[in-house]
């Protein structure tokens, strides 16, 4: 009954699959959950009311119109429900959930949804695959839900494709897992450096990498999620700031380690995502540079931050994470990383996966263990790492640095 006490809304869009939202609301309620039910007009035409008001005993919303109930009730199911599940996501339901709109039981449940909102899509598969959907599962997920799915597989017309919604088990199995975390890191304060650095040639040009950000923000919005208290150090990405976060933007390396190291004493846990460049120019040019010839760059070394703050730290941070972004020998490389940077635990990465992408596969090293982890969405990933910290936190792998440097037994 591992859905205990948790409330959870589930609202159907007009398709096919609408049928398995029967089974998914079952299985809600079998897990322990207290279910209501939202639908559109045209989820109405595939399956009944009356069959989610049989189920759940209570009448299944559909209509923001009715004259027997009194208050709004989009405002007060987007209230109650510890979580909002969309199930089945039409390419038309999702689309209006973007852009806002809030013209029927669903969407306007939706807009005041307090808790956690999931989409399970199901759809033919070009309209999956359609830029407009893609585009709106992106804007969907970066302002904070979980899309689920969908898989490939057999869909309505017969044809095979990706397109098939997630099965009731599959989509219940994730908002349990997701649930199941909540305030875990209450009280805990977390500091992360997220994004590239851009390191100034000129005053329109500079060096700078591949990196989205969406990593370090990933991390962010889970230990949010999670009920600590975030600092994110970002340096310059495309991504919206993490509701409830302090955010601090920085554009070098240099500025960066200010920021770290005039806070770091502050914090239990300390994160370090960000692709931090190596090098910087020597000199940034006043005026931009004319082209000529062939032009040599001179370049110096950017602090270390992570190295830097393993070695000033002294009981705070408690845990202190590194990422490794490594083309060979992915785990020596972390156990190297772990040993040189003093750091508790580093998230290793194939330079092959991961940059630029919303997913990740990568290995996590600590003092005693390597777990390779298969590969995952970055919030799956951070949720995986929040973990790991919060096990930290309670059983320190680091001896005190003063009895480290003595060499002290035990
Ligand atoms: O040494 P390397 O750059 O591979 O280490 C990567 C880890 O160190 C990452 O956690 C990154 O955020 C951090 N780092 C840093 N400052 C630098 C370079 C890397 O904090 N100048």
């Amino acid at each position: 009954m591992s859905l205990q006490g948790k409330r959870i809304v589930v609202g159907l869009g007009g398709g096919i699959a609408a049928f398995k939202a029967v089974q998914l609301v079952r299985e809600l309620m079998r897990r322990g959950a207290e279910v209501r039910v939202v639908m559109t007009e045209a989820a109405g035409r595939f399956v009944g009311p009356i069959t989610f008001a049989g189920l759940t005993g209570k009448p299944a919303v559909t209509d923001l119109w009715a004259e027997d109930y009194a208050g709004e009730v989009h405002v007060e199911l987007g209230e109650w429900a510890d979580a909002i599940v969309i199930a089945p996501a039409t390419m038309n339901l999702m689309a209006r959930a973007t852009s806002g709109q809030a013209n029927d039981a669903v969407l306007a449940t939706l807009a005041c949804a307090r808790g956690e909102v999931f989409f399970a899509p199901a759809m033919h598969h070009r309209m999956w695959s359609h830029p407009a959907t893609q585009l709106n599962v992106r804007l969907l997920t970066e302002r904070g839900a979980v899309v689920l799915g969908p898989v490939t597989g057999p869909l309505a017309n017969g044809e095979v494709g990706e397109g098939r919604m997630l099965e009731p088990d599959d989509i219940a199995d994730a908002v349990e897992s997701r649930l199941a975390h909540t305030d875990d890191l209450k009280g805990t304060r977390v500091l992360i450096t997220a994004g590239p650095t851009h390191e100034d040639l000129d005053p329109v040009r500079y060096l700078g990498n591949r990196s989205s950000g969406r990593m370090g923000y990933a991390i962010a919005a889970q230990a949010l999620r999670r009920g600590a208290e975030v600092t994110l150090v970002t340096g310059p990405v495309q991504l919206p700031a993490p509701t409830g976060a302090e955010v601090v933007s920085v554009r070098s390396a240099q500025q960066m380690h200010e920021a770290v190291m005039s806070r770091f004493d502050r914090f239990d846990v300390a994160i370090m995502a960000a692709a931090v460049a190596d090098y910087r120019p020597a000199q940034r040019a006043t005026h931009k540079i004319k082209k000529g010839g062939g032009l040599k760059l001179e370049l110096v070394r950017n602090p270390d931050i992570l190295a830097d703050l393993g070695a000033k730290r002294g009981s705070q941070p408690s845990v202190l994470v590194g990422f490794a972004l490594e083309t060979e020998n992915l785990e020596q490389a972390a156990r190297d990383k772990l040993e040189q940077k003093s750091a508790d635990l580093i998230v290793a990465n194939e330079a092959s996966s991961g940059l630029g992408q919303d997913t990740n596969r990568a290995t996590l090293v600590d003092a005693s263990s390597a777990s390779p982890l298969p590969e995952m969405s970055k919030r799956a990933l951070a949720d995986q790492i929040l973990d790991r910290v919060r096990a930290l936190l309670k059983h320190p792998s680091r001896k005190p640095r003063h009895e480290a440097e003595r060499g002290a037994p035990n």
